[in-house]
């Protein structure tokens, strides 16, 4: 991935208003949806980063704790042209290193039941059955770091 980089993003700034745009481009607007209705405040303890191609922002993930042991991968989102590339391999990979560096053992996300073999091939359990978030089937997953 070398024409991909990624920076971190600071609450409140315009890297992250951009990403706030690319979250709702993939993950609402498809649903008739407006993730700016939502109450996003909780973004304030994540630690959000961003994959940019010649400057443009094209991804993001974010990483945060659920206790001592468990990191929480979330918002996992790329931007439809630039997936099927390995982008989204490379991005939870950079993202769980930075997870087992801080001691975590393992990571939890929700994952949307579309994309379950992507997390499966990165080594994902699911642990629940499907339930609806904003509409959509999800379900909960872990990975033993
Ligand atoms: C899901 C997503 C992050 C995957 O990123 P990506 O860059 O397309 O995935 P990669 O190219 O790294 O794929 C890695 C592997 O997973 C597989 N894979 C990716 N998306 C898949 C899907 N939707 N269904 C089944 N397999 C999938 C790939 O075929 C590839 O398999 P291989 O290693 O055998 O070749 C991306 O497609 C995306 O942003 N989708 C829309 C938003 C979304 O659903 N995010 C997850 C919310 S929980």
């Amino acid at each position: 991935m070398k024409d991909i980089e990624i920076r971190s993003i600071t609450y409140g700034s315009d890297e992250y208003e951009k990403s706030i745009d690319l979250r709702n481009e993939v993950f609402r607007k498809p649903w008739g949806l407006n993730i700016r209705d939502e109450d996003l405040t909780g973004d304030k303890h994540m630690d959000m980063f961003a994959g940019y191609k010649d400057d443009k922002m094209i991804a993001t993930i974010f990483l945060t704790e659920d206790d001592k042991e468990h990191a929480r991968i979330k918002s996992v989102a790329i931007l439809e042209e630039y997936r099927g590339k390995g982008l989204g391999s490379y991005l939870m990979d950079y993202v769980e290193a930075i997870a087992k560096k801080r001691g975590y053992k393992k990571v939890n996300l929700m994952g949307r039941v579309s994309v379950e073999v992507f997390y499966n091939k990165l080594g994902y359990k699911t642990i629940s059955e499907p339930y609806d978030y904003h509409t959509i089937a999800h379900i909960d997953m872990v990975k033993e770091l």
